[in-house]
């Protein structure tokens, strides 16, 4: 199943599971920049919320917003009993540490899955498990190969995929070409998240019953074009777009209704 189809699947059964909910789910969107590649994902935030159900409120800070205030908009939004939950878009104006903010964000109401004390799992590592599980892609046992050691995404993707008794190896800016192409040649699943557009490419070789996710979103002359370059010789790879962001967006209302004590 595509991944587009697979999202409106799971999307028909939680709006269907919140028609049953009286209190209706409710998440504040905190956006801090005018990041043209933000303020789509927003939208598509916005318009999911509508789409399930769920209330959702848009808080739109200037660019001018200092560390302070957007510290003290946080503090509010932790202490509300209006939200269910909240996320601070990222990233941040330069002047405002996002690390400081992440940990600044209550893990009682960190949908995102930010903070390290949160129990929940970060909506981009979260959605791509999900997704993989129900393509039936083998894990246990198998190569993952993970290509971006961000804490968004490479990090807690590794951690989820050894859970899954996968053999986790981070590749990142330091690893050598020669490196790249061995573990590459001999990876049953490859996450990619380094922003390349089309790093990996024809240069490489694949198994050819691999699985690529590709998390990479670049604008390029040539439109918008993922990390990896597409239809290369393997047995699924993700879109870009209509991939791994459609999978973030669903992950982080599973989250929502995670903190609210209702699963499926
Ligand atoms: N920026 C890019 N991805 C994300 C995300 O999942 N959450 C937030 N808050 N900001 C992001």
């Amino acid at each position: 199943m595509t991944i587009k189809e697979y999202v409106a699947l799971r999307k028909e059964e939680i709006k269907n599971l919140v028609a049953t909910l009286t209190q209706k789910p409710s998440i504040a969107i905190v956006q801090v920049n005018e990041d043209a590649g933000s303020t789509a994902y927003v939208r598509g935030k916005l318009k999911d919320a509508e789409e399930l159900g769920i209330k959702a409120e848009l808080i739109k800070l200037p660019l001018t917003t200092t560390q302070a205030e957007l510290l003290k908009v946080i503090d509010e939004l932790n202490n509300d009993n209006v939200h269910d939950g909240f996320i601070v878009q990222m990233p941040l104006p330069k002047g405002i540490d996002e690390e400081l903010i992440k940990l600044s964000i209550s893990p009682k109401k960190d949908v995102d899955g930010f903070h390290p004390l949160s129990s929940l799992v970060a909506c981009t590592p979260k959605g791509i498990l999900n997704y993989l599980k129900h393509e039936q892609v083998p894990l246990l046992g198998k190569n993952a190969v993970i290509i971006g050691r961000s804490n968004i995404v490479g990090k807690p993707m590794a951690r989820l995929l050894l859970k899954e008794s996968m053999n986790v190896t981070i590749l990142h800016s330091k690893t050598t070409q020669e490196d790249m192409a061995n573990f590459i040649a001999r990876a049953d699943v490859i996450v990619i998240a380094i922003g390349k557009a089309a790093f990996l490419d024809n240069r490489f070789t694949y198994k050819k019953d691999a699985t690529i996710v590709d998390v990479g979103i670049n604008r390029t002359e040539q439109g918008l074009i993922g990390d990896a370059l597409a239809n290369l010789p393997v047995k699924l790879q993700t879109p870009v777009p209509g991939g791994v962001g459609l999978l973030t967006r669903l992950a982080l209302y599973e989250n929502l209704l995670e903190i609210k004590g209702v699963t499926k």
